[in-house]
């Protein structure tokens, strides 16, 4: 009966991921894992003794209560600092039965000293990501931090042969240790690079995992994280040829030395408009590329884009497609979500690799809270963090419509030349707001 259960456990989660894979499917996805999670605890609560079931009971009912108002006051544009907070979580799980199966034990083994040292890692490092991703910690001393990981590298390497004799205080030491040395290794890394640490943290927490699963035998928590562990390793592939970059380079020497941003012209050598130029110049427009960012999650534009796409194409004849780039916004899919939360149709939506040819025969290039994507500077600044990462060649479209709120850079810390372009019309406002005034204007105006 057990294996049974466990079997439809393994499948429910094999379904989900498979559903993860496109936007639309991605709700069942989670109700799978919903449904495969639920039927896991009340398995993991049946197997346990009897008076440890209260204990687990209400952890569980904690946890759910924290992970719901958490998930109510999370709005999508925090959902990023979420994910990495969550990745962190499993770090921290793994890391804590790492040590209590140390306690248990006269002398611990090899592998749970590693449980407790990938398992601080990783939740070290994801609180790194989520203080980065939210703009809490600015790092002015990359070469200081590089140099305390080496150092706390060779502690940790020391603290094994310690934490080994099995003394508690040694192993605590040893997971402090191991938690500093995560902290500091993330924090220096360029901030175009955080997605692939992400998602590389994110898979760690799976092998995390996987590893607890070896130590204490259970093969539901085997096969879970390395599904965990091998879907982080395919997204951090994915995203490092997404960027162009090489995983080792990422991680160990990509360091953002460009705190101050240097403005490449003065700020005054830009062109504004209006909503009322944006919208004239689009509905005498034959071909729209809308190419959204960061901002536009920020703003919570989407409905509003929507709007906008359905007038231009419906009453205005307008040929328009929406060009997302692999790494816009601060979550692998997060246009992609956004879109299809506003039911924005995905024969719209393309990929760089499909809509980069179509940018020299397009009329506009409406750029909303994009900023790294589109920047040129990855084709020419060698020192740059964003140097050979693809962007979307929103240059090549005949007239540049940028809509954000100031000349403030994007997550890379910096200027962008197509503020400066003769064809550029600035738009300077917020997003949503904005793209509104557009659709009012749309409406109104007769074709
Ligand atoms: P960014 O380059 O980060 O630029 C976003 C722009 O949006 C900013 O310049 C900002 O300018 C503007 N903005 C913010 N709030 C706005 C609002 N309410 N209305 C209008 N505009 C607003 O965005 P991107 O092009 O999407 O690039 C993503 C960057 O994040 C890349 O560097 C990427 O490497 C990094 N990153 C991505 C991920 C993933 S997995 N996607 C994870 C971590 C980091 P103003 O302040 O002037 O408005």
């Amino acid at each position: 009966m057990i294996s049974f259960i466990n079997i439809l456990i393994y499948s429910l989660f094999i379904l989900s991921i498979s559903r993860m894979s496109a936007t639309r499917s991605a709700y069942k996805g989670n109700i799978f894992a919903i449904v495969g999670m639920g039927i896991a605890l009340i398995l993991g609560l049946i197997n346990l003794k009897s008076e440890y079931q209260i204990y687990a009971t209400m952890s569980i009912l904690l946890g759910g209560v924290l992970g719901i108002i958490g998930s109510q006051k999370t709005s999508m544009s925090q959902l990023p600092q979420m994910v990495a907070l969550l990745n962190g979580f499993g770090g921290l799980a793994s890391g804590l039965i790492g040590i209590s199966e140390t306690i248990t034990e006269l002398q611990p083994n090899i592998l749970q000293l590693f449980i407790i040292f990938t398992g601080c890692i990783t939740f070290s490092g994801s609180v790194a990501g989520f203080f980065k991703l939210s703009g809490i910690l600015k790092i002015n001393d990359y070469e200081t931090l590089r140099s305390t990981s080496t150092i706390l590298l060779i502690l940790n390497i020391i603290g094994v042969f310690y934490a080994y004799n099995g003394d508690i205080e040694y192993i605590i030491g040893f997971a402090i240790l191991s938690s500093l040395l995560g902290f500091c290794f993330i924090l220096p890394i360029g901030g175009a690079d955080m997605p692939i640490i992400i998602s590389i943290l994110n898979g760690l927490s799976g092998w995390c995992t996987t590893l607890v699963g070896f130590s204490i035998q259970n093969s539901l928590l085997i096969i879970i994280g390395t599904l965990i562990g091998a879907s982080g390793c395919i997204l951090t592939y994915i995203m490092t040829k997404a960027m162009n970059r090489h995983l080792l380079k990422v991680i160990f020497s990509s360091i953002n030395k460009h705190n101050e941003i240097s403005y490449l012209h003065n700020k005054q050598d830009i062109h504004t408009g209006t909503a009322q130029d944006a919208a004239f110049l689009m509905e005498n427009a034959h071909k729209v590329i809308i190419v959204p960012g960061f901002g536009m999650a920020a703003s919570g534009a989407q409905y509003e884009l929507a709007n906008m796409a359905k007038l231009l194409i419906q009453k205005y004849k307008v040929d328009v497609k929406f060009g997302i780039h692999p790494v816009a916004g601060r979550m692998p899919g997060h246009m992609n979500v956004l879109l299809a939360e506003a039911d924005i149709p995905s024969e719209l939506i393309y990929s760089i690799n499909e809509i980069n040819s179509e940018f020299k025969t397009t009329d506009i290039a409406y750029i909303i809270g994009a900023n790294d994507t589109t920047n040129p500077l990855a084709k020419t600044q060698k020192d740059s963090t964003i140097y050979q990462m693809p962007i979307l060649e929103v240059e090549q479209a005949k007239r540049i419509l940028f809509v954000k709120r100031s000349l403030a850079p994007g997550y890379a810390g910096l200027d962008n030349p197509l503020f400066y372009d003769e064809k550029t019309l600035m738009l300077l406002g917020d997003g949503k707001e904005i793209t509104k005034e557009i659709v009012t204007n749309l409406e109104n105006d007769s074709n």
